[in-house]
């Protein structure tokens, strides 16, 4: 049931349920970080692998050390400067954080959100929310409640409704290593916008078999249509006359004929509203039974990479 009843949803989650959240970035599947579980039905619902860690959801940074100890001063900097909001640290975990959060691992991903209804439940309750994407693993992230709605709509009781997210893409990640910063995924924030707070910053590759961040496992962020890259979108048109095709674009592409379903993301051209819209218009043409929808890379910079890194990720090998 899709809902704005605080109260409901807080007493749902001190009693084991899990529930969906909104955030700035995307909906989450909640669940008290301490309820052994709360945690199992994330796992199952998401059918996410054991070995993939969940991020942390917390009320405000002063209780970050609840969580996480050693805390290298770069990341208490970037803490200061964006939390509330898109950041996700990954840094040592406090001995009570449960190795089914951390899937064994040392350390714990962990953001403050900028959502007011989030925050708001947060701040009620007396432990920390563990809450992965709202999606099955592989999946489309979702970025409205009728989102969530359509994967779990059966399977959890209660969708807190916060209306559309005003990030639309995930946090960017950061990782320490030797209290070295490390960009384990990009995200809402640009490493652009890193770099002016801490400096250079190294990026892992995270395509291999064994990333730092196991859910940057090669495909991933995909709709159920198949998706395609091309660097001219109006000769890839003429290849495949009889398929069904949707155009996902940047800006308005005159080339593309009327009739040819075509979502735009930033009329004016701008990354960030482009990276906000990326889901919802995916989401969209989803559903419009195509055969095939194409694309092409965005600019690679500031919050194209973003957007190129969830496209990359999207393509059916
Ligand atoms: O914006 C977001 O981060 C959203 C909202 C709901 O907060 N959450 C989200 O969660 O995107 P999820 O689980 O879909 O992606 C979190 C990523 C996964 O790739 C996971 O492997 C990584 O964070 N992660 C979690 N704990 C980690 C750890 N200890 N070390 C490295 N990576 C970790
Ligand atoms: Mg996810």
């Amino acid at each position: 049931m899709i809902t704005s009843d605080l109260n409901q949803v807080k007493t749902a989650l001190i009693s084991g349920d899990i529930i969906a959240l909104p955030t700035e970035t995307v909906y989450g599947l909640a669940a008290n970080i301490y309820l052994d579980s709360a945690l199992e039905k994330v796992f199952k619902l998401k059918k996410r692998p054991s070995y993939n860690p969940l991020i942390i959801h917390i009320s405000n940074a002063s209780i970050l050390e609840q969580v996480a100890k050693n805390i290298p001063a770069k990341a208490r900097e970037l803490a200061n400067i964006f939390w509330p909001g898109p950041l996700t640290l990954v840094l040592e975990k406090q001995d009570q954080i449960p190795d089914r959060i951390t899937a064994g691992k040392p350390t714990v991903a962990v953001r403050v959100p900028n959502h007011p209804i989030a925050l708001q439940l947060l701040k009620s309750l007396n432990f920390p929310l563990a809450a992965p994407s709202a999606n099955p693993s592989g999946s489309l992230s979702p970025t409205l409640a009728e989102h969530v709605a359509q994967y779990f709509k059966e399977e959890i009781n209660f969708i807190l409704d916060g209306g559309p997210c005003s990030r639309g893409i995930e946090s960017t990640i950061i990782g320490f290593e030797n209290d070295d910063p490390i960009l384990y995924r990009h995200g809402a924030i640009s490493i652009e916008e890193i770099k002016k707070v801490i400096g250079p910053i190294k990026i892992k590759n995270q395509n291999g078999k064994n990333p730092s961040a196991p859910g940057m496992l090669s495909r991933h962020y995909a709709p159920k249509t198949q998706l395609k890259i091309y660097e001219d979108l109006s000769l890839a048109l003429m290849q495949d006359l009889d398929k069904k095709i949707g155009v996902l674009s940047f800006k308005k592409n005159k080339k593309i004929k009327n009739e040819i379903p075509q979502e735009i993301l930033s009329i004016s051209g701008d990354l960030k509203e482009a990276s906000k819209n990326l889901y919802a218009a995916l989401h969209r043409l989803d559903q419009m039974n195509l055969d095939l929808i194409i694309t092409s890379f965005f600019p690679e910079k500031d919050l194209g990479k973003t957007i190129n890194d969830r496209l990359k990720r999207a393509l059916k090998l």
